[in-house]
């Protein structure tokens, strides 16, 4: 099932070099993309419609949402026209961001007013920000919940039913919904996400999500396991493991006897099946370890991709942001990944620009770590204060926007140069593609990826959904691969 995709021009989308299609397979990155859960349509008596901004933590737990309220009698609905209940999880990652979610709740507020009973609910980061003073600033909301509290929503829809106000905010440090099957309401049927963790314990001083997630916690070892099988045995051919930080997962058995880290987690998940790509991000620095990296060598299935974001190629401004590794230890990195893994390794990074008391010459740091790695793919943002991070206590956002701007363009044109190298080198090679749908412009031409998470186009023929086909790429576009089966 191809999930409906609606693209806002208006939204925060970061310049991507990379396609659509890219960012909203990529793991768990804020893409800009408004994702509408399609329907279900299964008789349930009340009309769930459930919006998914943010990253794909968001988008994964709106299919655990939608599983809480499917065993509470709603189906989910595309439109909001007809709707009983509409649900955004919102994200506040950047200032537009939550602009966005603003400008969208205007546009609900003329759907209530012609159909008052309507209920209009916030989930997510903003929720878990801004908590009960949501209620305050946008009369129209009736429900607040933060990413945790999901469990209590029948109970806060009965308050709503019967005419009161509801919050529920409180963060766990345990709440992981290991148990509940989420219904997979955004996936094509091939690939599928899998949350290993929640929330996030590093301080990086410039964002938001350690306030709206709450802290670090794994996810019990063998329920990620037996997800990962559960999709094979439905047909599925490639998960993505996420966290915020995959690399410090750490789960121990209640007697502990057993424990688990990330490189085991992946073997283990890359021993379900052999036919079962494995992907896995957010990547930290500072943490990825070689054990991780010869787990990949190991396993053809793990695929060759790593999301390691850099934020800026200085050693001063990363010390600023509270990354924990300076310029020498992520190259240091990026050198092991290359002997471990060898050059095949796709690399992607999230870069900052215009970080409090950036110099120019600081900004060109970042440019020269983009030119010493090459990087496959990268998504990329101006700095945007976000209120309560220690950057917005401690660090005057002196950077003027127009600056943040250029440097960002400059980051942008260098990394369009780095695609193209990339690209380049793709062609005239072959590549094993799982496809996962039709091409967007033609029902004669299939898309897939590759282990490099590279976008490779060709002619159906025979080919399906599901199959793993060696392609000869012969040509590229910006942002895609194109070639024929071999
Ligand atoms: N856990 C991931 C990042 C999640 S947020 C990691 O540690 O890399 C995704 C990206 O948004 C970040 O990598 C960063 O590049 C960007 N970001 C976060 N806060 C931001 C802010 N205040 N302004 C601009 N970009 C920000
Ligand atoms: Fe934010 Fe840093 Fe945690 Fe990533 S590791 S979610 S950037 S605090
Ligand atoms: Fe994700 Fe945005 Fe929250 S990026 S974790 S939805 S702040």
């Amino acid at each position: 099932m191809s999930q409906p995709l609606i693209t806002l021009d208006f939204l925060d989308t970061p310049a991507l070099p990379t396609p659509a299609v890219d960012a909203a397979t990529h793991a768990h990155e804020p893409s800009g993309e408004v994702r509408v859960n399609p329907a279900t349509r299964t008789g349930r008596q009340r009309k769930l419609y459930i919006e998914s901004y943010g990253c794909q933590m968001n988008f994964s737990d709106s299919e655990i949402v939608s599983s809480i309220l499917f065993e509470q009698g709603f189906d989910t609905t595309e439109e909001l026209e007809g709707a009983d209940l509409v649900l955004l999880n919102t994200c506040s990652i950047r200032e537009k961001a939550e602009q966005t979610v603003r400008m969208r709740l205007k546009q609900i507020n003329g759907h209530k007013r012609r159909n008052p009973g309507l209920l209009v609910g916030v989930l997510g980061c903003m929720a878990e920000r801004l908590k009960s003073k949501f209620l305050e600033e946008e009369k129209l909301v009736d429900l607040v919940v933060g990413p945790d509290a999901y469990r209590d929503l029948p109970r806060l829809i009965a308050e709503v039913d019967g005419g009161q106000k509801a919050v529920n905010v409180l963060l766990s440090r345990e709440e992981t919904y290991a148990d509940i099957t989420p219904v997979r309401l955004n996936s094509n049927g091939v690939s599928a996400f899998i949350s290993i963790m929640r929330g996030c314990d590093n301080m990086c001083s410039f964002c938001v999500v350690p306030f709206t997630r709450g802290r670090e916690r794994s996810r019990d070892a063998h329920s990620v396991v037996q997800e990962a099988r559960d999709l094979v045995a439905q047909g599925y051919k490639e998960v993505t493991l996420l966290g915020q930080n995959v690399d410090s997962y750490k789960w121990a058995s209640e007697d502990g006897l057993e424990s688990v880290n990330f490189a085991q987690l992946l073997e283990r998940v890359a021993l379900v099946s052999p036919e079962l790509r494995v992907r896995f991000a957010t990547s930290h620095p500072k943490d990825i370890t070689d054990e991780v990296l010869y787990t990949m060598a190991r396993h053809e299935n793990i695929c060759k991709y790593i999301h390691l974001p850099a934020q800026s190629g200085n050693s001063r401004i990363l010390k600023l942001m509270n990354r924990t590794y300076d310029r020498p230890w992520y190259e240091e990195r990026v050198l092991a990944i290359r002997r471990i893994l060898g050059p095949d390794c796709a690399i992607s990074t999230d870069m900052i620009s215009g970080f409090c008391s950036e110099t120019e010459e600081e900004h060109q740091d970042t440019l020269s770590l983009m030119d010493f790695v090459q990087y496959d793919m990268a998504y990329m943002f101006f700095y945007s204060e976000r209120p309560g991070t220690l950057a917005a206590r401690k660090l005057a956002d002196d950077v003027p926007l127009e600056v943040k701007k250029r440097r960002l363009a400059e980051i942008i044109d260098r990394q369009q140069q780095h695609s193209a190298l990339r690209n380049q080198r793709a062609v005239g090679q072959v590549h094993r593609v799982l496809v996962e749908n039709f091409s967007k412009r033609s029902q004669e031409h299939l898309s897939g990826r590759n282990s490099q998470n590279q976008v490779i186009i060709f002619p159906k023929k025979h080919y399906q959904k599901g199959d793993y086909v060696d392609v000869l790429v012969h040509s590229s576009t910006a942002s895609t691969l194109l070639g024929d089966a071999v």
